[in-house]
């Protein structure tokens, strides 16, 4: 009896967890937390590859319409505020996660990372993620025009006009590099995860304390401009016939979110997909993050 206990207790300290981290995914613009033909499949996958990991796909509303609504027209900081809520909730989360953003998703987890650091994250995937935001908006998700359109009067009509920005997601992390000052002042969302209107040290506090950050840019991307933002590139001030790349950007010389100091510890990975955006193969997936993942 002792020795049996002894072995249990054992065990119980020994192996504290079975199976891999739990994964918190973010959908993107028109898909929503559970159509089985996007993040249904990369559920799948997920199960698949990993040892029985527990996934949460965030719903942001109280149904797939909403939710699908709200990628488009919640305030981008409500939407952060709303998933926070339901990550800190998740009982099953609460010794970290691994988190998996696609397209806007992706700028929306890091700002979830540098607002809120409870429960842990630890490895940030952005998949296509527009980290600099967009100028341009050429194709809409699953072609829709008659909300292609409508989102492309509002953004016409003045992206950065208060009415615009609180009601239009894509307006949140519109970035017109002939209207900078007009940006920093105007952006209610992009402009202050990147610390382009006041100074947050937590954002910085924050972020340094997931482990690595995985930035993921497709090359032969047709939805987002410049492509480069999925690697916090964007276009010089007045002038997109140039990029500038992170490493020389001010965001990095300053050190303002810790992107150089996790740099220099190699814990920005910088993976590239020679596809259209979001368009990787499951085989794509599996070479190139499941192992972020493991553990
Ligand atoms: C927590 O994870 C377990 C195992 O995957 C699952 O059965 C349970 O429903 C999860 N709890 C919540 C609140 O989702
Ligand atoms: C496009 O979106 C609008 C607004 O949500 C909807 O009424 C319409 O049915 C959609 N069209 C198609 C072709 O899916
Ligand atoms: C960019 O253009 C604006 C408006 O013409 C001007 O105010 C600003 O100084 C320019 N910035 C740079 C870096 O040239």
């Amino acid at each position: 009896m002792f020795s049996f206990l002894t072995i249990l207790l054992y065990f119980i300290h020994a192996v504290p967890i079975a199976g891999s981290p739990p994964i918190v995914l973010w959908h993107g613009m028109g898909d929503s937390c559970c159509n089985p033909l996007s993040l249904g499949s990369i559920i799948k996958l997920l199960k698949q590859q990993l040892s029985d990991p527990y996934v949460l796909s965030l719903r942001i509303g109280s149904n797939i319409v909403e939710d699908t609504s709200n990628g488009f027209f919640m305030n981008a900081n409500h939407q952060i505020d709303y998933a926070c809520k339901l990550l800190n909730a998740d009982k099953n989360l609460t010794q970290g996660y691994h988190a998996i953003g696609f397209s806007q998703g992706g700028q929306f987890l890091r700002a979830v990372a540098q607002r809120c650091p409870e429960p842990p994250m630890l490895n940030l995937i952005s998949i296509g993620g527009q980290h600099q935001g967009v100028f341009g908006f050429p194709r809409c998700p699953g072609d829709n025009e008659t909300i292609c359109n409508y989102i492309r009067d509002l953004l016409r009509f003045g992206a950065y006009e208060s009415f615009v920005q609180n009601h239009l997601v894509q307006a949140e992390y519109w970035h017109d590099p002939h209207k900078e000052t007009t940006y920093r002042k105007a952006s209610v969302f992009l402009a202050d995860i990147n610390q382009e209107r006041t100074f947050n040290e937590q954002y910085k506090t924050n972020l340094l304390k997931i482990r690595n950050l995985i930035l993921v840019k497709f090359l032969r991307d047709t939805m987002v401009t410049p492509h480069e933002s999925e690697h916090f590139g964007f276009y010089e001030e007045n002038d997109t016939s140039k990029i500038i790349p992170l490493r020389e950007s001010s965001l990095y010389s300053k050190d303002l979110l810790g992107l150089k100091t996790m740099d220099e510890q190699s814990r920005i990975k910088f993976l590239e997909s020679d596809t259209d955006h979001l368009q990787f193969t499951d085989q794509w997936f599996i070479d190139n993050i499941i192992s972020y993942l493991k553990d």
